[in-house]
């Protein structure tokens, strides 16, 4: 079998997943003002999902015999996510802009694998890709209706 394109974007998203996660926890961490009871443990259960994504990406990476990046070098190295050190003049509505355009980004990624694992055949890392993108997708539009806003997931 020859699923190199798969593989390839299993590990993006190992890449993408661990910055991601470090993204959402600046934003538990770096957020003030009158959403952060409900907010901050609510980042807690965001980054669980992202963590969890993280472990099942890498794991069917490693059984189709790939090697996942595993250091903060090649997390950094490989994400399509930026980061920028915490700073305390960002409302948390900002906040939240940025993780709503980070999560359209991870669920382009997610898009993009499954069309190429379909291509190569592995049904298994498709259903996977499919599930994972849609669980993102819920997120986008959890985050833009607390930010007033039409999910717009798909805005063609
Ligand atoms: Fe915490």
């Amino acid at each position: 079998m020859h699923l190199t394109q798969t593989k390839e974007t299993l590990n993006q998203l190992v890449a993408d997943l661990s910055q991601l996660s470090v993204v959402v926890h600046q934003t538990h961490w770096y957020m003030r003002g009158p959403e952060f009871l409900h907010l901050h443990p609510l980042m807690d259960k965001f980054m669980d999902e992202l963590n969890d994504q993280l472990d099942v990406v890498s794991e069917r990476l490693i059984t189709l015999d790939g090697a996942p990046y595993s250091t903060l070098r090649e997390f950094a190295d490989h994400t399509g996510i930026e980061d920028a050190p915490g700073s305390w003049d960002q409302s948390t509505p900002e906040r939240l802009e940025t993780l709503v355009r980070d999560y359209r980004y991870l669920a382009g990624v997610y898009q993009h694998g499954i069309e190429v694992s379909g291509a190569e055949g592995d049904d298994s890392t498709q259903d996977i890709f499919i599930g994972f993108k849609t669980a993102i997708e819920k997120k986008i539009w959890m985050m833009q209706a607390h930010l007033g806003k039409a999910p717009e997931i798909d805005p063609e």
